[in-house]
């Protein structure tokens, strides 16, 4: 028997496994239930009893042995078993699901790259304002109703602090701090107290226009918005100004386009009249130069004003304002690859 063992601990020592059926034949041949060591222990019943203790370690060492090289090698095999299919090329990837931009995001940072092509860069300000900034310094009248609290949400208990109402407040910060030319257009978002609906929202987003410079005039307003409304809806596009009213600018005006749906022919989403709104826009009153410290007798300038909700309703044709804030990603994901 004490050959026996001897011979099986050399050939155990010996023995190469390199893959799962070798290591299933090893098992098999030592360590099964009908395997070589099993029927040593079974024999071991008829050692001479001094010889017991000799052959009774020599079989321990013998299984010891045999299960270690087992597991040894069972975790090689494993190891090198996904190595091998990790490794594997020509296998499909797993997917990832990209995310997409926000269509607001997608409008806004196209109307940015439009103005940018003409020189203008990025300003912003804050969301919580104070009356000044939105208001005052922009010309309002101190009993406009504009001020009133069905329009603005106010901070705090003091009037004085509340949440923008238009990213025209940019424009005041902006004077205040530099010296014309200035040229920037100011993308960000503002808020009206307004009942939630597919129509109005308590926020939505605008993008700011301002030029100022010697010599700036009308016609160079006129001249930008056509060259923005043709970058932004296709070379076929039409303006038209209407004479309007804003505190902050004189004059004056509302910016058309004729309808990008039907091409100016008339229909429902135009009312029938081939024009659409798309933004206020003027030159800048003299008194808010001067509330802004530019002298308005050497500097002239324009402003407008846009939506960007309105902008990306036009292109996409987004029937309920409520869908921009309800981060549905079956309604983000549509955008992802629109400009
Ligand atoms: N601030 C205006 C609004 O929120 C939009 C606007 C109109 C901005 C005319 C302008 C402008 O800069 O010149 O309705």
């Amino acid at each position: 028997m004490k050959d026996k063992i001897t011979y099986l601990l050399s050939e155990i020592r010996s023995a190469q496994i390199a893959n799962k059926a070798q290591l299933e034949e090893f098992r098999l041949k030592y360590l099964s239930k009908k395997g070589e060591i099993s029927i040593l222990f079974d024999g071991f019943k008829q050692v001479l009893s001094d010889q017991k203790k000799e052959v009774g370690q020599l079989l321990n060492v013998l299984k010891t042995e045999a299960q270690e090289k087992f597991s040894a090698f069972s975790q090689k095999v494993e190891n090198e078993e996904t190595v091998n299919v990790k490794s594997d090329l020509t296998m499909p990837g797993d997917s990832i699901e990209v995310g997409s931009r926000h269509p607001l995001s997608i409008v806004k940072n196209e109307i940015i790259d439009i103005f940018s092509r003409l020189g203008f860069t990025v300003s912003e300000g804050p969301e919580i304002e104070d009356d000044w900034h939105v208001f005052t310094a922009l010309n309002f009248p101190e009993e406009h109703p504009a001020r009133d609290m069905q329009d603005t949400f106010f901070i705090e208990k003091s009037p004085d602090i509340l949440l923008r109402t238009h990213t025209s407040s940019v424009q005041v910060r902006v004077m205040e701090n530099q010296k014309p030319p200035i040229r920037i257009i100011m993308p960000g978002r503002v808020f009206r107290n307004e009942a939630i609906s597919a129509r109005a929202h308590c926020f939505f987003h605008q993008v700011e226009g301002l030029y100022i410079d010697h010599h700036v005039s009308f016609a160079d307003l006129k001249q930008t918005l056509l060259y923005f409304a043709r970058e932004m809806f296709g070379a076929e596009t039409k303006i038209r100004l209407r004479p309007s009213y804003f505190p902050f600018t004189e004059p004056s005006a509302e910016m058309d386009i004729s309808c990008n749906l039907c091409g100016g022919e008339g229909c429902a989403f135009c009312k029938h009249t081939g024009w659409v709104e798309i933004l206020g826009c003027g030159m800048v009153d003299p008194n808010v130069l001067e509330k802004c410290g530019i002298n308005s007798k050497e500097y002239t300038g324009y402003a407008f004003g846009m939506g960007i909700e309105r902008i990306t309703n036009l292109k996409f044709q987004v029937k309920d304002l409520r869908m921009f804030s309800e981060n549905d990603v079956r309604f983000l994901k549509q955008f992802s690859n629109s400009i």
